[in-house]
């Protein structure tokens, strides 16, 4: 339920830029007549497109709690408000700097959520840049308590009793090591995916430590 409406809100954000793309271009060549018969002939496609989008961004910017939001989110949010208003004014006004400008906004604002970092850089989002990595030999508890403390502790808490943002109490979870290590990978709702951005020792080191919580 929850990737599906993630993927309608992703498509429905990206046939809204493609649209508001064609206007701009048309609007920046001068290209009147174009522009009026773009926005008749999709006027309906467009009132649903937009609209699938805000009802599916709210419910997901809701859903999952406004405190595990990052920076990127707000930014996003903030780009995308500001962007908005500016297009339909630009467009009315028939004024092309500020389609222009509204335009850029929203890609921005697009490539914010794709990679959820507001300088695109896929890895900042997730990860700390201090993350240690996990050797061969290492202690994999401590190296996965470490990586813990730094990814994980600020929705599960620092002993992974959890509390914010629903995520549940590690010390209480009844999975198996390969189920932990697999909802760390993929995640579920709220909970991050961290395939990419973790490798397999570090996620080794993460269901080793999360195993050593429980026999607390
Ligand atoms: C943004 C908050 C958040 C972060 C960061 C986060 N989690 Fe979670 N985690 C959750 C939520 C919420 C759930 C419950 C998901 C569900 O089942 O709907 C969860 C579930 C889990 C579960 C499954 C527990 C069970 O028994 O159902 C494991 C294991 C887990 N997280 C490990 C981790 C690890 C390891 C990290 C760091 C690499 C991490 N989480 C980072 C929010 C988070």
């Amino acid at each position: 339920m929850y990737t599906g409406l993630t993927h309608t809100h992703v498509l429905m954000s990206a046939l809204f830029l493609f649209a508001l793309l064609l206007k701009t271009v048309f609007l920046l060549s001068g290209n009147d007549e174009m522009l009026e018969r773009f926005k008749r002939k999709f006027k309906i496609p467009e009132i649903i497109v937009d609209s699938l989008m805000l009802l599916t961004g709210i419910y997901l910017a809701f859903s999952s709690g406004w405190t595990t939001h990052g920076s990127w989110f707000w930014i996003k949010m903030a780009a995308f408000l500001a962007a908005v208003p500016m297009s339909v004014i630009a467009f009315k006004k028939r004024n092309k700097a500020m389609a222009l400008l509204s335009l850029l906004l929203l890609l921005y604002a697009y490539g914010i959520s794709e990679t959820k970092s507001p300088v695109f850089n896929k890895k900042a989002a997730l990860v700390s840049d201090e993350t240690p990595a996990v050797a061969e030999g290492d202690n994999l508890v401590e190296a996965g308590a470490a990586i813990f403390h730094l990814d994980c502790a600020r929705c599960h808490g620092n002993d992974g009793r959890g509390g914010k943002s629903g995520a549940p109490n590690l010390r209480e979870s009844k999975m198996t090591a390969e189920e932990v290590i697999a909802r760390i990978r993929k995640g579920k709702n709220a909970m991050p995916g961290y395939e990419g951005y973790l490798d397999d020792k570090q996620i080794e080191a993460l269901a080793a430590y999360i195993g050593s919580l429980r026999a607390q």
